[in-house]
């Protein structure tokens, strides 16, 4: 039978207590540390929920103790013993201090390499390695403890929106038709149909709302998505959402089992109580205020248009030449001037703008008196200088900062020098969650490059009703039921109220320049659902991995996705994408590459 099949585990090894001591134990686990104090052994073993010391007296149990000498870090051993208090040799820090497991039998179950980095927290090993030895970076306890709260967050959800809120949790293809989303999609080649494809989702967008047309009335599904683009810290290539949909809704309705939610999941996960209902702005005023449609709202730290102050009137060479291109100025006013160098003026602040499109970043500082210094100082007239003084509520000490572009340039660079600016100020409190939704997005944007409107959030997003005029005579101003939820800077949901019309349906489509035959190759049987009696319906996703990367406070999405892909959208530890055999691409009437 073997030790297990005796010996049942009595608890997780991070939960004996003082309370326990007289007991029985069983328990099983890695060998954190080995120790030999004098003949006797001392062994930590470290299972998901801590570790235990185990205690090896040759007086007590000879056997036992000749096989824990030979124990190493890393093995996994099974033992069984007394709990006893440990006298002396409390240990405060750990929570199974007071206690340890003498031990009188124990077994070795496996034996382990000498790991290339050691199991615990706050190692400097090369992120390459950790992914690489990815099962063993997991052991550490400050990893694993990201996925037991990943663990207890998605069943938080399914009570929640399940139990709860009568939600259906539904499964949708995994190998399905493409949606546009947004991004490039994986293509999977059909063995069965010669150059046939299928697509990995984006999203289960078109059949979330299907299963609407269907009747199932709320749908929820924890679900994986595929999406082929440029990753950054907060994107992978899969990742996962919570994805819901329901009929006869509208965006208020969303709004408040989605509060409801974030709210239940900050309390049980955080012991945080979030104060309902969320705020709201406009994405208009985020992108005036914020110069971001996902704006931190930890702190204040506004943008401020100069543009009319300043039309026809300022001698600045820089910002005049943008102004009669059309172009347009803002600034941010920083109180704490003195907290800036001249080097964070001269580079870091450009440097950090730069990617946006930013040319420059010019300044002014205003000394005693009122006096300014910094290149804007004489460009601008006694009477200007006044009247942006006014308007910021500039007073000594003061810094601003002066952006002068096309406004798509001015609001990503100063947005981007808002959060330098705040980091630097001690703003981006971790123990602060500012939660808003962002509403009223424009239902289009213009892509410049191929002079076209792409749909901002996704073609299926239903116009605000009452402009549904304005789609023939303006579609660049008409405004679309669509609605991000941010918190601290991040995109954590986005969703709609969606299009339950047909006719409606295809006048999108044709708007964003998809011909009635594209239109019907693609979603011919998308548009024949929405014509056999559609209930209005609306619904959003919510990025779990950014969710939990939130609550745990991870910097990387990677730290609580179990097995990540790196920037390069590859599996160090599995090694994939690979190459396949010849065999294979022809099975798939493909003809392999040779270069
Ligand atoms: P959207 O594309 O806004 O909406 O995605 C919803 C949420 O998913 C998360 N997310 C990501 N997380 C990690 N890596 C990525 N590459 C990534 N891309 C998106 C974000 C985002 O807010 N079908 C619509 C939803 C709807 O309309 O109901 C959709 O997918 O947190
Ligand atoms: P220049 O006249 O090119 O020496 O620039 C004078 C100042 O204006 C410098 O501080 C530049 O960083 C800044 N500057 C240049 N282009 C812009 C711009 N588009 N917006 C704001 N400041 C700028």
């Amino acid at each position: 039978m073997g030790f297990i099949g005796q010996h049942k585990r009595t608890q997780g090894n991070g939960n004996y207590r003082i309370g326990q001591v007289g007991q029985q134990a069983v328990v099983y686990g890695w060998v954190q540390s080995y120790r030999d104090h004098g003949g006797v052994i001392f062994i930590d073993l470290r299972d998901r929920t801590g570790f235990v010391q185990l205690r090896f007296e040759p007086s007590h149990q000879v056997e036992a103790h000749k096989i824990a000498n030979m124990a190493r870090t890393e093995w996994v051993l099974a033992a069984r013993g007394e709990v006893i208090a440990r006298g002396d040799n409390i240990n405060p820090k750990i929570p199974t201090g007071e206690v340890e497991i003498l031990v009188d039998e124990i077994e070795i179950l496996s034996e382990a390499l000498t790991p290339p980095f050691e199991i615990k927290d706050g190692i400097d090993t090369g992120e390459t390695t950790r992914l690489k030895y990815r099962y063993l970076d997991l052991r550490r306890p400050e990893l694993n403890r990201n996925f037991v709260a990943r663990s207890k967050a998605t069943q938080i959800t399914r009570q929640y929106f399940c139990g709860e809120h009568d939600f259906l949790e539904l499964e949708t293809p995994i190998l399905m038709k493409s949606t546009p989303e947004g991004a490039r999609d994986y293509l999977v080649p059909s063995r069965v149909h010669p150059g046939n494809f299928y697509a990995l989702p984006q999203s289960p967008q078109q059949f979330k709302q299907l299963l609407m047309v269907s009747g199932m009335d709320r749908y929820m599904q924890i679900c994986r998505c595929f999406r082929d683009e440029d990753l950054r810290a907060d994107r992978q290539p899969e990742f996962t959402q919570i994805d819901l949909e329901m009929s006869f809704v509208c965006a208020e309705d969303i709004y408040e089992i989605l509060q409801g939610y974030v709210a239940r999941v900050w309390r049980e996960m955080l012991g945080v109580e979030l104060q309902l209902p969320l705020p709201r702005l406009t994405y208009t005023e985020a992108m005036d205020k914020y110069g971001c449609d996902k704006p931190d709202l930890r702190f204040d730290l506004p943008l401020t248009d100069l543009t009319e102050i300043l039309r026809g009137r300022v001698e600045f060479r820089v910002f005049a030449d943008v102004l009669e291109r059309g172009g347009i100025v803002k600034a941010l006013y920083l109180a704490q001037g003195d907290a800036f160098t001249r080097k964070d003026l001269d580079r870091t602040f450009p440097q950090e703008a730069a990617p946006f499109g930013a040319k420059g970043v010019a300044w002014a500082r205003i000394g005693a008196n009122g006096e300014w210094s910094g290149p804007v100082a004489k460009g601008l007239t006694d009477e200007l200088r006044a009247e942006v003084e006014a308007k910021l509520g500039t007073a000594e000490g003061g810094l601003i900062l002066f952006l002068a572009d096309k406004a798509s340039v001015v609001n990503a660079s100063l947005g981007r020098l808002r959060l330098v600016a705040a980091e630097r100020l001690g703003l981006l409190d971790p123990t602060k969650w500012a939660f808003a939704w962002v509403t009223d997005f424009p239902m289009f944007e213009h892509d410049e490059a191929e002079n076209r409107f792409v749909a901002m959030h996704h073609p299926f997003t239903s116009p605000r009703l009452d402009h549904l005029d304005k789609l023939d005579t303006d579609p660049g101003s008409v405004l679309a039921q669509a609605y991000d939820l941010v918190v601290n800077g991040v995109e954590l949901g986005g969703g709609s109220i969606r299009i339950h019309r047909s006719d409606v349906q295809k006048k999108i489509f044709s708007l964003i320049g998809l011909s009635d035959e594209e239109a019907r190759e693609k979603f011919g049987f998308f548009l024949d659902a929405l014509k056999y009696g559609t209930p209005p319906h609306g619904g959003i996703a919510l990025g779990l991995d950014r969710m939990m990367m939130l609550i745990t406070g991870s910097d990387s999405l990677r730290d609580v996705i179990a097995f990540p892909k790196t920037q390069k959208a590859t599996c160090l530890m599995s090694e994939s994408p690979n190459v396949v055999d010849d065999k294979q691409w022809a099975e798939l009437h493909l003809l392999p590459r040779r270069d």
